[in-house]
């Protein structure tokens, strides 16, 4: 009996500090392919780096293999600018279309090294040998991670990368992409979790008719007006992300008054990240994550079993 006003008290004095432990922050700093600046981009050294950097948000893009495997990748076929064949050579431009994953298997793609090689536009990259990832693979690994050492668990924003002109080439058209991904998203982690991103509009359609659980959002590169994009889309998408030149503050007030989120990308400057911030965004994706640390005050690498 003389215990409970105690316990009472404590819980008045401290929820902050017990929601806080869950709560993501609500300003979103996404770690563009995990944190492309740092570590070789969508592997899974680059995910647990932008952990360890305190983003909100882990965002990745997709590809399939022959064999049926979900990869992550930001093409659909070995980049020469990152990757060295099996035999750890070079190879050119020219030539790297003919490692198309989807005609690959796995066991294939796995013979690549695609971070030993740098990138020269990162200088800042540490360069290690790594392959291309499969999905449940990096899921597991930030999965793992956040159980051992962070105190937030961070959402996802997927990227099904597609185009019309690769349906079938390059990778299954919309409907057959999208319904593997979802498989694979639901066995592994909770759907609220999950943003599915896509420059094809085919597929965002797909998603909402479908899946209208998932949050998505409208990828944009070109400065058409948000009307007319919206307008192209034929429905209002959770979130907005536009190539972060391309907005400003009046566009997100428009979007914001349609209640759909802004996520600029790829925004790599402080200057950038504070004036975008003025602007009223509702985050960022930025290949260095660790130079937004300030934006969510989430950089807190406990290990949780010391
Ligand atoms: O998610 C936004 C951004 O990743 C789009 O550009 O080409 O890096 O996938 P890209
Ligand atoms: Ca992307």
């Amino acid at each position: 009996m003389r215990l409970m006003p105690a316990v009472l008290i404590f819980a008045t004095m401290f929820p902050l500090i017990a929601f806080s432990q869950k709560k993501l922050p609500t300003f979103d700093v996404q770690g563009h392919r995990g944190a492309r600046g740092l570590m070789p981009e969508n592997t899974i050294p680059a995910f647990i780096t932008a952990l360890d950097s305190g983003v909100t948000t882990v965002e990745m893009d997709l590809a399939i293999t022959k064999d049926g495997q979900i990869i992550v990748s930001h093409e659909p076929w070995m980049s020469s600018d990152i990757c060295l064949d099996p035999s750890g050579n070079a190879y050119t431009k020219r030539e790297e279309r003919d490692f198309n994953i989807y005609e690959m298997t796995y066991e294939e793609v796995k013979q690549f090294d695609c971070g030993s090689l740098g990138n020269s536009k990162f200088p800042e990259q540490v360069k290690m040998s790594v392959t291309k990832p499969l999905l449940s693979d990096v899921i597991v690994a930030i999965e793992d991670h956040i159980k051992s050492y962070t105190r937030f668990e961070v959402d996802y924003n997927i990227e099904i990368k597609s185009g019309e002109d690769g349906d079938g080439k390059f990778h299954p058209a919309p409907a057959e992409f999208s319904d593997r991904v979802y498989k694979l998203l639901d066995e592994y982690l909770p759907l609220d979790r999950i943003v599915i991103q896509s420059f094809d509009f085919r597929v965002l359609r797909y998603w909402h008719e479908k899946y209208p659980n998932i949050r998505l959002a409208a990828l944009v590169e070109n400065k058409r007006s948000v009307k007319a994009h919206l307008e192209e889309l034929g429905f209002n998408p959770n979130i907005y992300s536009p190539y972060y030149r391309n907005i400003n503050q009046e566009k997100v007030m428009e979007l914001h008054e349609r209640n759909i989120k802004v996520i600029p990308w790829t925004v790599n400057e402080i200057s950038e990240m504070l004036s975008l911030k003025g602007m009223g965004v509702d985050g960022f994706i930025t290949d260095y994550p660790d130079r937004a640390k300030q934006y969510t005050n989430t950089l807190n690498i406990v290990p949780k079993n010391k």
